[in-house]
C-alpha cells in the first residue's frame, strides 16, 4: 500500500491516495450510522430560513468532501463550502450541485477577510495528526471567526491518545506501543479530551459534547479502518528498523483482532455556539 499520491506542501501524513479516501469514507459512513445525524441536534439552525436558500454552511479540512456530499441530501438548497489545505481528494464539484464549493485553505493562517462571519455553521472532523496543543487554539479562532453570530461550531475527532502512557514497555500490547511511537510521529494531542475548555478559551459557548466507544456492531470495519490509517504511518516511517518494528506490531494487533480485540478509541464531538 504505498502513500505516493501525498502533498510534499503540507505534513500530512496520512496520505491521499484512494486507499487513504476509501479509509475515510467507510470511517464517515461508520460514523454517521453510529451517531445517526451529520449536525449534532443541539444546532438550530435559524428558524427565519425556511427554504434553507440563505443557510451557509462550511466544512473545514474537507478531505474528500464526503460529509458534504452526504449534507446536500439533508439541505440541498443551503449553501456548502468545503476548505482543505490541499484538493488531491476533492471529487468533481459538480457531483454535488451548484449550491457546493470546493476550494483551498490553510487553516493556520490569518483568515481571509471575505470568510469572517460569513457561516451559520462551521463543521471540522479529524484533526488529530494535525493540530498540536500549541496551535489548536490558532484553528478555534479561525473557525469561530468564519462564524455569524449565534452560528455554530462542530468538532468531531476520535481520541487516540489520551488514555495511554507517555512511555510503552517492550512487555505491552501492541497498540500501547504503537501509541507510544505515534508520539514520537504526530503533535502532541492532550486538546481532544479538552475540547470544551479550548471552546470557551476562545469565547464559544458548549452546547454539547459527547464522546462515544464504537458500537459493538461496528467494531470490526472501525477496527479495520484504523488498523489501514496505521498501515499508511507505517508506510511513510523513514528508518527501516522502525518501520521493519512498526509493521510487526501492526501484523500482532491485526491478530489480536481475530481474537476480539479492537480499537477502543472514543468519538468526541463537540459543539459550540458564538454570541449573537
Ligand atoms: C484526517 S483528514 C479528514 C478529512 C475529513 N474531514 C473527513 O472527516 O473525512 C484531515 C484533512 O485535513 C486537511 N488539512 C491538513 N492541514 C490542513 C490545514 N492547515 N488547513 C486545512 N485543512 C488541512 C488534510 O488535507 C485532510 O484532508
Amino acid at each position: 500500500m504505498s502513500n505516493s499520491n501525498t502533498s510534499s506542501e503540507d505534513p500530512y501524513m496520512l496520505g491521499r491516495n484512494y486507499y487513504a479516501s476509501a479509509r475515510l469514507a467507510m470511517l464517515h459512513l461508520l460514523i454517521h450510522a453510529q451517531f445517526g445525524f451529520l449536525l449534532h441536534p443541539s444546532i438550530k439552525l435559524p428558524s427565519a430560513i425556511k427554504d434553507q436558500e440563505q443557510l451557509r454552511i462550511a466544512d473545514v479540512g474537507t478531505g474528500t468532501g464526503i460529509w458534504i456530499g452526504e449534507l446536500t441530501r439533508e439541505l440541498p438548497q443551503a449553501h456548502i463550502d468545503g476548505y482543505d489545505i490541499s484538493d488531491e481528494q476533492y471529487p468533481p464539484q459538480e457531483w454535488y450541485g451548484p449550491n457546493v464549493s470546493l476550494s483551498k485553505l490553510d487553516i493556520f493562517k490569518p483568515l481571509p477577510k471575505e470568510l469572517e462571519g460569513k457561516y451559520d455553521v462551521v463543521h471540522l472532523r479529524f484533526f488529530m495528526t494535525i493540530a498540536s496543543d500549541d496551535n489548536v487554539q490558532v484553528v478555534v479562532n479561525n473557525l469561530k471567526g468564519m462564524l455569524k453570530p449565534g452560528g455554530c461550531l462542530q468538532w468531531v475527532e476520535r481520541d487516540w491518545m489520551s488514555k495511554f502512557p507517555e512511555k510503552a514497555e517492550k512487555s505491552d500490547d501492541p497498540h500501547t506501543q504503537v501509541t507510544c511511537y505515534h508520539r514520537s510521529l504526530f503533535p502532541e494531542v492532550r486538546w481532544i479530551n479538552s475540547l470544551p475548555a479550548q471552546f470557551e478559551q476562545c469565547g464559544l459557548e458548549v452546547l454539547d459534547y459527547v464522546t462515544q466507544a464504537p458500537l459493538p456492531v461496528y467494531r470490526k470495519p472501525w477496527n479495520e479502518d484504523c488498523l489501514i490509517g496505521w498501515a499508511a504511518i507505517g508506510d511513510v516511517i523513514k528508518n527501516q528498523e522502525d518501520k521493519k518494528w512498526y509493521r510487526e506490531r501492526l501484523a500482532e494487533a491485526a491478530e489480536n483482532a481475530r481474537k476480539g480485540w479492537y480499537v477502543d478509541w472514543e468519538l468526541v464531538v463537540c459543539v459550540g455556539r458564538k454570541d449573537g
